[in-house]
């Protein structure tokens, strides 16, 4: 899949969206949006901010990713910003190959608008076609209403929880477990 391909062009309460794959050029918007997120504490993977050398190499990793049909990922762009991203990648075990890994987030100032929503089932959609996905999983800290009630809106059910297998400032929190089954065969 080429860099920056337009999956659809939507209009969300008067903004008009673009939802397309991530362009190397994304990376210091991406970079900025992650690390407001770190500094106001939201359950993201990590507690340290993210450098652009960082940001640059996972970026990379990921278009990498997508152009090897290992991955695939969708932001949400307006007037020429990314405000969020969902990207998905498919398990390298040959055994596990039918499973895909999910994560996402938006920019604190646009969400409550539905971009997560719009994110996640634009996602979803293009590893059911383009990685196969049958499952898709997700792991989310117990205390994230936000994002556990997005997932549960858009089909995925807890399939386990690891208490106080997060560690969130210090603090032992829950680590949820969540599955997405795309097919009832
Ligand atoms: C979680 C996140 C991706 C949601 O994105 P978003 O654009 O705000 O999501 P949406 O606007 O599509 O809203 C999703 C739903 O959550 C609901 N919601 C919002 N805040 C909520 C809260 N505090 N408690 C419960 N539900 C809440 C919304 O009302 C909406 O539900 P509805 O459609 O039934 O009304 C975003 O908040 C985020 O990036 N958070 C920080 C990073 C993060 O937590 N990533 C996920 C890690 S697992």
């Amino acid at each position: 899949m080429e860099s920056g391909k337009v999956f659809k062009k939507i209009s969300l309460g008067g903004m008009d969206i673009t939802l397309r794959s991530p362009k190397i050029e994304d990376v210091d918007n991406l970079m900025a949006n992650f690390n407001a997120l770190i500094r106001a504490r939201k359950y993201v993977s990590t507690e340290k901010e993210q450098t652009r050398d960082e940001s640059y190499k996972w970026l990379s990793k990921c278009i990498q990713d997508i152009e090897d049909g290992k991955a695939v990922a969708v932001v949400a762009e307006i007037s020429g910003k990314v405000v969020g991203m969902a990207d998905i990648h498919k398990r390298s075990a040959p055994r596990m190959s039918h499973i895909s890994d999910f994560g996402i987030s938006v920019a604190e100032e646009f969400s409550g608008k539905s971009i997560g929503t719009e994110l996640l089932q634009t996602a979803v959609s293009e590893a059911e076609k383009v990685l196969k996905s049958r499952i898709i999983m997700l792991t989310v800290a117990g205390p994230n209403k936000p994002a556990r009630h997005l997932y549960e809106k858009c089909g995925f059910k807890t399939v386990g929880v690891v208490k106080k297998g997060r560690i969130y400032y210090g603090e032992y929190i829950d680590h949820v477990l969540m599955a997405n089954y795309l097919r009832k065969d």
